[in-house]
């Protein structure tokens, strides 16, 4: 064996989702690896660090070599904390991250993918669980699948919203309907590698075409499909870990830990490159 090849070994931790890569800061921050990196997320949904402990800096600086650092805010990094104290109203927003969702899903062009760093865990909870939606669109019989691909769905804020408050005052339905315009999504995402991804998750409110109850029905049908235990990893955090995810080609949640509980991470997020098509 290389002495190059002992800089990064990779384990997978699923058959189906996460690869766990051991490595070096200095190795990850060089960029020599980041093609790699990048395959190896595509095919695997999850990259998973163990006490690499980045800093701040280390952590961005390993982002940029594997696409374009977006801004959170004006942040380079995001503080993910229930915490009123450290992020203000958007702690209210991230209760939301309890339920299965794809950052950005509102938008045209969904983030490329996060790299999450634990700064401060919670006494219970707070794992967090990712499932692979090319794997479950995959494993999709065929037969389903032709009429699946014809499909549209409408995704709304409203609906991400309504997972923790079911019913809102009639200013916060107003503000959640002006905050973001409903959004059309295909049901199946034809990636430009040619791979195929369900979009779905909490923003998903109906489909286009069919009844209310019909299509939240197949969309409720659909997201139990795609969360099935073959489909999904849920890491148990230690101090110190690094999880890369594909946001293009995975859901995401956080499990439910107290608001109280001082649990803090630490967000860079890369611009998405392509249009949910
Ligand atoms: C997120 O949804 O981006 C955060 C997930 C977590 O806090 O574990």
């Amino acid at each position: 064996m290389t002495v190059a090849m002992l800089k990064l070994k990779k384990t997978d931790l699923t058959p189906r989702i996460g690869t766990e890569i051991r490595s070096d800061i200095e190795t990850l921050l060089s960029g020599k690896y980041a093609a790699d990196l990048r395959e190896t997320l595509e095919q695997r949904g999850v990259l998973v660090f163990r006490g690499l402990d980045l800093t701040e800096d280390q952590q961005t600086a390993f982002a940029k070599t594997m696409g374009k650092l977006m801004l959170q805010g004006n942040k380079e990094v995001l503080s993910i904390s229930l915490d009123k104290s450290v992020n203000g109203a958007l702690a209210d927003y991230l209760i939301g991250s309890f339920y299965w969702h794809i950052d950005m899903a509102m938008e045209d062009v969904p983030s490329r993918a996060c790299f999450l760093v634990a700064r401060k865990l919670s006494d219970t909870g707070g794992d967090t669980l990712f499932a692979n939606t090319y794997a479950a669109w995959d494993d999709l019989p065929e037969s389903e699948k032709k009429t699946l691909e014809k499909l549209r769905v409408v995704h709304t804020f409203e609906n991400s919203q309504r997972v923790f408050k079911p019913i809102p005052t009639y200013a916060e339905l107003k503000a959640w309907q002006e905050f973001k315009r409903p959004k059309v999504h295909p049901l199946v995402w034809t990636h430009q590698s040619g791979r195929k991804s369900l979009v779905l998750g909490t923003t998903a409110s109906h489909v286009e075409g069919m009844s209310l109850e019909e299509g939240r029905l197949l969309l409720c049908k659909l997201q139990d499909w795609a969360t099935q235990p073959q489909f999904v990893y849920g890491h148990k955090w230690n101090v110190g870990d690094l999880l890369v995810w594909d946001n293009t080609g995975t859901m995401h949640r956080a499990e439910p830990y107290p608001i109280d509980s001082g649990r803090l991470m630490t967000r860079a997020t890369l611009e998405g490159e392509e249009r949910v098509a």
